[in-house]
């Protein structure tokens, strides 16, 4: 077996063995917010793709490729920004887990973030995973999700919040680097492109939140719990049908009062995994983009 660097042309493959890896993991755990085991929609495979060429373009040295024998049986995607490494997902073909290609993927991963002082990854329910990031060092935090139909009837009078737009960008870096310590960069270009941004900044208080094609609260950061929660109450004003509040850890509990008020249902999903970091809040991590 050979680790080698990924390339534009694995993303499909890529993408696929991804696919594969996670609809065999949601047969074995129920799959996420209780949504029972999904293939990805072509809409979610393409913004998966456009996401890994991304990554594979600003972090060449972060995405990595197993093969055996002329055969992708797995990889790795990970990038630095400012001073902390990310995983943004991993995975290697069911039915060749478990026999070490995830150990070897995961040490040329990390060695891309090796003059990092923090790490963070956002990792599946999967026993394999876990071990792997618990053994490279990794505190594990649950996560939470809320999921439902918002009651119309609860959602408040919100005012300040406006579309953003690129000219944002630095607010959004500052915001970052005060909340998970590291500006998001380049990646807000991308996010921009695929999905639909909301801002608020005011005297009191500054935050943005990203809302994805899938009406998923993508990313949220805030300078405050009250501008965090606007901007919460201003996502799920937006969607119609149901809706998923990702990656919620137990530092955000204003995120659950929102949920709760909006008669959202509470479940649990995966770990945030952290090195030399506390759980970001008020924050809602995207689980590539973290
Ligand atoms: C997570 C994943 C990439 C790891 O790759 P892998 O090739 O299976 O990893 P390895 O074989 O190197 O390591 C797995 C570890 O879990 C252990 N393991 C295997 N089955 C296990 C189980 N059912 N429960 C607990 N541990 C288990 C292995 O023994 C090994 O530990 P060890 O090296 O200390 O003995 C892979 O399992 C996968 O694709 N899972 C589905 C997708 C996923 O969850 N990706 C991670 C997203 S955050």
């Amino acid at each position: 077996m050979e680790i080698r660097p990924m390339r534009r042309d694995d993303v499909a493959t890529a993408e696929s063995l991804s696919d594969d890896a996670f609809f065999e993991l949601t047969q074995r755990t129920g799959g996420r917010a209780g949504a029972g085991p999904q293939r990805r929609t072509t809409e979610h495979s393409d913004e998966w793709a456009r996401r890994t060429e991304h990554l594979v373009r600003t972090d060449p040295g972060g995405c990595w490729i197993a093969e055996d024998d002329g055969r992708v049986v797995g990889f790795a995607t990970s990038f630095v920004r400012d001073t902390t490494w990310f995983l943004a997902t991993y995975a290697v073909r069911p039915g060749l887990q478990g026999r070490g290609v995830g150990t070897a993927l995961l040490a040329a991963a990390m060695h891309h973030g090796r003059g990092c002082l923090h790490a963070m990854l956002s990792a599946s329910d999967d026993p394999r995973a876990v071990r792997r990031y618990k053994l490279a060092g990794f505190d594990l935090h649950p996560q939470m999700h809320l999921s439902g139909t918002v009651d119309r009837t609860a959602i408040p009078l919100i005012e300040k919040v406006r579309d953003g737009t690129a000219a944002d960008i630095d607010l959004m870096n500052s915001l970052d680097r005060a909340t998970r310590g590291a500006a998001h960069g380049p990646d807000h270009e991308l996010m921009l492109s695929v999905w639909r941004l909301l801002v608020s900044d005011t005297t009191t208080g500054s935050g943005y939140v990203y809302v994805d094609a899938r009406g998923r609260v993508a990313l949220l950061a805030a300078g405050n719990r009250r501008t965090a929660a606007r901007l919460l109450w201003a996502a799920l004003a937006d969607s119609s049908g149901p809706v998923v509040v990702p990656h919620l850890t137990a530092a955000n509990q204003w995120a659950l009062d929102v949920g709760v008020e909006a008669r959202l249902e509470l479940g649990q999903a995966g770990y945030l995994g952290l090195r030399g970091l506390q759980p970001p809040a008020p924050y809602i991590h995207h689980g590539a983009l973290l």
